[in-house]
């Protein structure tokens, strides 16, 4: 999924165009940036790009979620639900703007189960936060049927699915508001970095002054621009706005090579019956970043990941129910026993408190099975053959071995 793995002279070349003025910030500085406005490029590219009317850049996907989440009016005593399966930044940006983070379950398409998301409403419920995991989308329909019926906002964060898309529209560009992330390891990236996108001029504004102090953004004096409202600093820098650039330029390129790796991967894995893979509302729309299959018990899963390790063959594949820290409910510790560094509000610590004693064994009984292999962009076909054999010859050997046992 790494945009990356492709860097070439175009993201040098629109570093250096920033590197020649030394206006490193974004905003003010109109001379001497001799007409060099790298964010203000990328934000018209990514609206471009995606068919969304406004783009507002941050300094990550984190960011993205915070300065969204307050564009759109959330706060303290609000209720946002977000699914299980995830990364941590979710939670960490509803914290942080005082609301309230609300687990339901993931389904077979990883992302949040929309019978889950309906039992979790209440009436303190504002906003509905699907995250389209590992390249592919939630059920979109059903979820914005169910925040219509409920008057709930949503915000997708489509962080890990840059230039997926949910029947003709780019994920991120469907809901109230949407989010990105340019870390080091997205579809493309830009070292840190991450955009809030929405069609809505009002959000648009707030994230804008939200992102930078509260400043306006009216005139061309930045020392003398107003502030409607108190904001932070989640700037992006034109240093990483030019990398930024370079990479949505061949974003394109990026999907066509996941495309086809992902369907030479798959087409392997397929030849076993044991193998099951991830629902897609849109299979067509799925930017293929990984791809994510199931074996059909969580102990042959276990024994084949232990399989993989042992083999050495373990790495670009991803056992999020056991083996990662941040993506899936199991290794939360820190947020089951509200370890934070300063004083939570009484409805966020009665919400993890709820978090503390609930269990999620419907998306256990998915996350213990599933698998999720990275597609690579530097694969050669031999190469994805030979890892896809690999796997399948490790598959055959796990499942061969639980066979003797029985
Ligand atoms: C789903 C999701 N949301 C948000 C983020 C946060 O993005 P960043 O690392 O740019 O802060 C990530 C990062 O991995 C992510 O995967």
């Amino acid at each position: 999924m790494p945009g990356f793995e492709l860097f070439g002279p175009e993201e040098r070349k629109e570093v250096n165009d920033v590197l020649e003025t030394g206006i490193l910030m974004r905003y003010g500085f109109d001379g001497p940036r001799k007409g060099i406005w790298k964010s203000r490029e990328l934000e018209a590219a990514i609206c471009q790009a995606f068919g969304c009317q406004h783009a507002q850049l941050v300094s990550s996907g984190t960011a993205a979620l915070t300065v969204a989440l307050a564009a759109l009016g959330i706060g303290v005593g609000d209720e946002v639900i977000m699914p299980v399966f995830t990364f941590v930044a979710s939670f960490e940006a509803v914290l942080s703007i005082g609301a309230v983070p609300v687990l339901a379950d993931v389904d077979e398409t990883l992302t949040l189960d929309p019978e889950s998301v309906r039992k979790a409403i209440t009436p303190r419920t504002k906003c509905v936060m699907p995250v389209h995991m590992c390249g592919s989308m939630a059920d979109l329909d059903t979820l914005q049927e169910i925040c219509r019926e409920h008057k709930l906002i949503l915000l997708e964060d489509a962080c890990q699915s840059i230039g997926a898309s949910y029947k003709g529209k780019y994920l991120g560009t469907i809901g109230d508001a949407g989010t990105f992330s340019f870390d080091f390891v997205k579809t493309i990236t830009c070292a840190e970095g991450g955009a809030v996108l929405t069609n809505n001029k009002e959000i648009h504004a707030k994230a804008d002054g939200f992102s930078d102090h509260g400043h306006d953004h009216i005139g061309n004096d930045r020392g003398l621009e107003q502030h409607p409202f108190i904001g932070y600093n989640f700037r992006i820098s034109e240093l990483h706005a030019a990398v930024g650039l370079a990479q949505i330029r061949k974003l394109d390129k990026f999907l066509a090579i996941q495309k086809k790796n992902h369907s030479q991967l798959k087409t392997i894995l397929s030849g076993l019956p044991e193998i099951s893979f991830r629902a897609i509302p849109d299979p067509a729309g799925d930017s293929c970043t990984f791809l994510s299959w199931f074996l059909p018990t969580e102990e042959l899963t276990m024994a084949l990941v232990k399989e993989l390790k042992e083999q050495g063959i373990y790495a670009g594949n991803f056992y999020w129910y056991a083996d990662h820290n941040w993506h899936y409910i199991r290794k939360w510790e820190h947020l089951r026993n509200a370890s934070t560094l300063y004083k939570l509000n009484d409805p966020q610590i009665q919400g993890l408190q709820q978090i503390a004693k609930s269990s999620f064994s419907s998306s256990d009984a998915v996350m213990g099975r599933c698998i999720s292999t990275a597609i690579s962009l530097a694969w050669t076909e031999a190469q994805t053959m030979e890892k896809g054999e690999k796997i399948l010859a490790a598959v055959r050997k796990v499942l061969s071995k639980q066979k003797a046992y029985q």
